[in-house]
């Protein structure tokens, strides 16, 4: 979803509601974190570094290797479809050095896959640091670092990752990305969707206005195929700050919906026009084709599990400490319910209590993953084992919102249609089948992004003061895109006081956290992300903020030197199935990867 009012073709609901309220040439170079703040899309390797999809034997490493044109040969630039075939050598070591290679080979790329390259790293030993490069003629790439997963029969490990989502480049300056490149504690990286926006630098701008003509979308224009998926892909992979997160971690990924267009479902989004944007289905085919090429993801086995279209959800073990189930929450769903004037194609806040639109909610023939999902994610979630986590794109949690504190009649009450509240079948389903797991099922722990905004709550069985709790889920705030905060100061006169949009804010969050007791914690202004730390004990989450808004700077997101700090901690307490306070931020990992002090 979207939250920001002032697109052409958001709710009527979203606007009135808040009315009322690394270096690519040169000699080669050992891993060097700092300087990943290099031009990039100059030379072979402008486009950076990455990896992903650890396991315990393999990762998957990535580049775009761009060829040099020969003279009157046009230049293979993002999209363009154009340039030679170029093989690339690739090599893997244990250390930054590359004195102790362990695997090496050479690929192909051309201009098939936009002259992009991954491969597919096996044979690799469980929780230990790797390096890795590539060559191409005479040209050698930065120098990435990776990382295997801590998944060891009967070995228990520490386990500690980034959490984040919403990315629009547009938005602000990337510096929670900055400063998860500088963690040397990490895992993984994992990033729940809308790592791009489709949207184009007219009047469907997201952002501060301030970054107009410094962060301007490329292309400038709606991606609406193969083109511009591939060019805003590749505008992300020349950020500084991006591309220094991806070379020094690898990353776990699974788009929402702004990876495709706005409020996704299965055959349309509220961001696709029929007949003005092409076909939908053709659309989306390139824009799931651009994200597997710029994106260090694997595809799984494809027969392995049934399943509809392709099959992006995948599940990460680590060792007796538990699991990681990624779900994909797009290909398949159903249409959202929209309530015309409130919202339009494409759902969003709706009023509730309405007999037609409480039935459409309910209707069990809607889903929001497709029925072989839900039950892979249901029998994933009830094997034996400690921690069952979940990376899931759209708020589970069931949350009602006060008419009030969205300018709405203060009579109504609505939910956000575009999240799992909009599915009540597959989201009812899901909490009574949490709640039913006996304890040796462990317990679940869902992380999640797409609300711009940090939240921790209690899943509850039912919504009543007295639930009982099944499970948690943390929710990341935005790394830029705008949230309650943004909304507000730009519903509210021009001029009014930072003070005052700060404290109207708090108001409307507060509002919404008191009509939801199982929200525990909700903050609408930081952005930046949140830190996971997983131990048999408990499940941590460490609150990353950009600094308060002030009087001098309003909005901390077009200051590049504002980078998000510790603001605050949440945990689960093993066995209890909610969410408590934490005492502070996390120490020292308990234990760590084969290479780490390298
Ligand atoms: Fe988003």
């Amino acid at each position: 979803m979207t939250i920001a009012p002032q697109h052409t073709r958001r709710t009527v609901l979203k606007t009135a509601a808040l009315a009322a309220a690394a270096a690519t040439v040169g000699p080669l170079r050992v891993f060097d974190a700092a300087a990943a703040a290099e031009p990039a899309s100059r030379g072979i390797f402008g486009y950076g570094v990455a990896s992903g999809d650890p396991t315990a034997d393999a990762v998957v490493i990535w580049t775009r290797a761009t060829p040099p044109p020969h003279p009157g040969d046009p230049v293979a630039t993002p999209g363009s479809g154009l340039g030679r075939p170029l093989p690339v050598h690739w090599e893997v070591a244990r250390d930054p050095e590359f004195r102790d290679r362990v695997r090496h080979g050479m690929v192909r790329t051309s201009p098939d896959s936009d002259h992009t390259v991954k491969v597919d790293v096996t044979g690799l030993d469980p929780y230990t640091r790797y390096w890795y490069r590539f060559r191409a003629e005479g040209e050698t790439s930065p120098v990435g670092r990776t990382q295997t997963a801590p998944d060891e029969p009967g070995r228990l490990h520490a386990l500690r990752l980034a959490l984040v989502s919403c990315s629009n480049y547009t938005g602000g300056y990337f510096t929670a990305y900055r400063a998860i490149a500088a963690r040397d504690d990490l895992d993984f990286v994992l990033h729940v969707g809308d790592y791009i926006y489709e949207y184009g630098n007219g009047a469907d701008r997201f952002g501060p206005a301030d970054l107009i003509g410094v962060r301007d979308g490329v292309p400038a224009t709606e991606t609406i195929d193969l083109t511009g998926y591939r060019l805003r892909h590749a505008l992300h992979k020349s950020d500084p700050d991006l591309a220094a997160a991806h070379r020094c971690h690898p990353w776990i990924t699974i788009f929402d919906d702004h990876e495709v267009a706005n409020n996704a479902w299965a055959s349309g989004a509220e961001n696709h026009t029929p007949g003005v944007e092409g076909d939908f289905m053709l659309r989306r085919r390139q824009a799931y084709q651009a994200y597997l090429e710029w994106m260090p993801f694997r595809l799984p086995e494809q027969q392995a599990v049934p399943h509809q279209g392709i099959r992006f959800f995948k599940r990460f073990g680590f060792g007796p400490l538990g699991d990681l189930s990624i779900v994909e929450t797009r290909q398949n769903r159903s249409p959202q319910v929209d309530v015309p004037p409130f919202t339009r194609t494409g759902g969003g806040f709706i009023p509730v209590g309405i007999p037609g639109v409480d039935a459409q909610l309910a209707d069990p023939s809607r889903h929001l993953p497709e029925p072989d999902q839900l039950r892979w994610l249901s029998d994933g979630v009830a094997q034996p084992g400690h921690w069952h986590l979940v990376g899931n794109q759209v708020v589970l949690t069931p949350v009602r919102f006060p008419g009030a504190a969205l300018g709405a009649p203060p009579n109504l009450t609505f939910l956000n249609s575009d999240q799992w509240d909009g599915y009540q079948a597959d989201q009812a389903a899901l909490i009574a089948h949490l709640g039913a797991q006996p304890p040796a099922a462990g317990d679940v722990v869902v992380l999640t992004g797409d609300i711009h905004s940090s939240w921790a709550m209690d899943l509850p069985a039912s919504r009543s003061a007295g639930y009982t709790p099944v499970g948690v889920e943390f929710v990341c705030p935005s790394v830029t895109s705008d949230g309650f905060y943004e909304l507000v100061r730009a519903a509210l006169p021009a001029g009014t006081p930072t003070g005052v949009v700060v404290a109207t804010t708090q108001g409307i969050t507060g509002a919404v956290a008191g009509t939801n007791p199982w929200i525990r914690y909700l903050d609408g202004i930081g952005h930046g992300y949140t830190v996971i730390d997983v131990t048999p004990d408990r499940v941590q989450a460490d609150y990353h903020l950009t600094p308060r808004p002030t009087a001098a700077q309003p909005d901390p997101r077009i200051d590049p030197a504002l980078e998000p700090a510790y603001a605050i901690s949440w945990q689960t307490l093993a066995g209890s199935r909610r969410v408590s306070p934490a005492t502070g931020p996390v120490g020292p990992r308990h234990d760590t990867p084969t290479g780490a002090d390298r």
